[in-house]
């Protein structure tokens, strides 16, 4: 199938995840924003990390949208999401830098500001996994949405009005009393910002009624997955926005119901989890999920240093080759937590937000079945490449007491996850551009995926670049 045949008659594609994020929404966001008019981020903030891969360059964005180097298409901070402005102000700084205007930003008034006492809050009481917390990413996410819900939030129209401006956050203080919040300061430096987003500032929820009468083509951004989900989510190891495609397409101003196409995207066979949080099948479970809480102390330069996989730094960036014979026999080490670092190191799962070791296990299809129930039937395969070389592929499906997945972090937590087994494959499929000409051992475990779940898969990822793709016949 072609691209023109998959969106034959669609409007509105969403592209979100189906698991715990970081699966490749970044590069489908890329991907389809050349069908699109408009793109458009619904939710979270910079707690998210989107790699974007053109030409070997890699790019990771954190707030604005991915479909920001398509200059001709506009690109849109929803109502939904929560802004750190001098994180925006930065990642501006670096697009100029790097050639690139950004005339076609909007950002909504409606969207909701990260504030210094935000972010200083929530690295005390969120961020160290090894204290015991959720292990966030320290961003400011969860007390900048709970200021929301509580009607005490700070709104990027709020910006406009130092009166108001100076009285929200005097009331904001009441509840951050363990800090010492300077108003005046703080009045001041988001003054220097306001008048830097200024001309991007607009009611957002019209212009996407607007665009959606005149038939524009709309993406939705998602971030995160639809199992950090604060909804759906294994609660309380989520995060603080609505992550399925509910929550994205409210969080733009539309129904989910206007979504003609959305996308939900899947790691497989293997898939991986940041902070803390029930995950049945992991590779070496509770060892592997303390040894990622140490985060930075394990990062990538540690690990291959560790296993002794030669790596070379280059302009701030480490490259070592993903099939090192090392990394294939971790991979194949009968020790799970020893292949959990192998599929890690071959799939280079490090945060593109914190740097911290994503753990990795197999792909829990009973968890990816409660997903599609939410998020739809359709999705996308990411990762498969990196897999090559493994002896054996297992898919999770269902566990020792219950065949379904359960959001009960408690009881996820005592599940044990039973699998389906499938040989292997060797060959490079990374430059495959036709689905019948994938590998029959990884076309079986597919076809598994797809009776196991009911889900359809679209998409085939073989690579982090744009052209890495296959579109798969229906
Ligand atoms: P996102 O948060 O969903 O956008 O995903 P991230 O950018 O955090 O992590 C996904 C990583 O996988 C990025 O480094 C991508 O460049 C990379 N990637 C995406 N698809 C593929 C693929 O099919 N194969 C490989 N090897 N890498 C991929
Ligand atoms: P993308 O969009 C993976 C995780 C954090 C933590 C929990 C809460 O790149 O897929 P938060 O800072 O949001 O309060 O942290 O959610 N988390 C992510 N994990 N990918 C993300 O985004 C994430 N954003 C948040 O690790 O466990
Ligand atoms: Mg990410």
């Amino acid at each position: 199938m072609t691209l023109e045949q998959l969106t034959k008659d669609v409007q509105t594609i969403a592209i979100i995840c189906n698991q715990w994020g970081d699966s490749g929404k970044g590069k489908f966001v890329d991907y389809f924003a050349e069908w699109a008019d408009v793109i458009v981020r619904g939710t979270g903030g910079n707690n998210a990390g989107h790699t974007i891969v053109t030409n070997c360059k890699k790019r990771i964005f954190h707030l604005v949208p991915s479909g920001i180097l398509h200059k001709d298409k506009i690109n849109i901070l929803g109502n939904g999401t929560v802004i750190d402005l001098e994180v925006l102000v930065g990642e501006l700084d670096e697009l100029t830098r790097g050639g690139i205007t950004y005339n076609n930003l909007m950002i909504s008034e409606d969207a909701h500001v990260i504030l210094p006492y935000h972010v200083k809050r929530d690295i005390k009481r969120n961020a160290s996994q090894k204290k015991g917390a959720i292990g966030s990413t320290g961003r400011g996410i969860g007390p900048c949405y709970a200021d929301k819900i509580a009607r005490r939030g700070i709104m990027i129209r709020d910006l406009f009005n130092k009166d108001i401006l100076a009285k929200k956050i005097g009331k904001a203080k009441e509840y951050y009393q363990e800090q010492d919040i300077d108003i005046e300061y703080i009045v001041e430096e988001l003054g220097l910002y306001a008048e830097r987003i200024k001309p991007f500032v607009r009611d957002t929820i019209s212009e996407m009624h607007e665009f959606i009468r005149h038939g524009k083509k709309i993406l939705l951004e998602g971030a995160q997955g639809l199992l950090l989900s604060i909804e759906f989510g294994t609660y309380p190891y989520v995060t603080s926005s609505d992550s399925s495609v509910n929550g994205v397409a409210a969080g733009v101003g539309l129904s989910a119901k206007v979504v003609d196409l959305p996308l939900g995207i899947v790691k497989f066979p293997y898939m991986t989890r940041v902070g803390a949080g029930p995950f049945p099948t992991e590779f070496g479970g509770a060892k592997s999920e303390g040894y990622c809480a140490s985060g930075l102390e394990h990062d990538i330069k540690y690990e291959l240093k560790n296993y002794r996989i030669s790596f070379e730094e280059k302009n701030g960036s480490i490259e070592y080759n993903y099939h090192d014979p090392k990394i294939i026999e971790l991979m194949n080490s009968n020790k799970p937590f020893l292949q959990g670092i192998g599929i890690r190191l071959a799939g280079e799962e490090y945060g593109a937000t914190t740097g911290r070791p994503r753990r990795t296990g197999w792909t829990d299809l009973a968890a990816l079945k409660y997903a599609i129930g939410i998020n739809g039937p359709n999705i996308i395969l990411t990762k498969a490449d990196v897999v090559q070389g493994a002896n054996e592929i297992k898919l999770g499906t269902g566990y020792n007491n219950s065949e379904n997945f359960t959001r009960d972090s408690e009881r996820l937590r005592s599940y044990k996850p039973e699998y389906q087994q499938f040989p292997g494959f060797k060959e490079d499929i990374s430059q495959i551009k036709d689905y019948k000409d994938l590998p029959d051992n990884l076309r079986g475990s597919i076809n598994f995926l797809e009776r196991y779940t009911g889900a359809g898969v679209r998409i085939i990822s073989t690579g982090p670049d744009r052209n890495q793709t296959i579109i798969k016949d229906l």
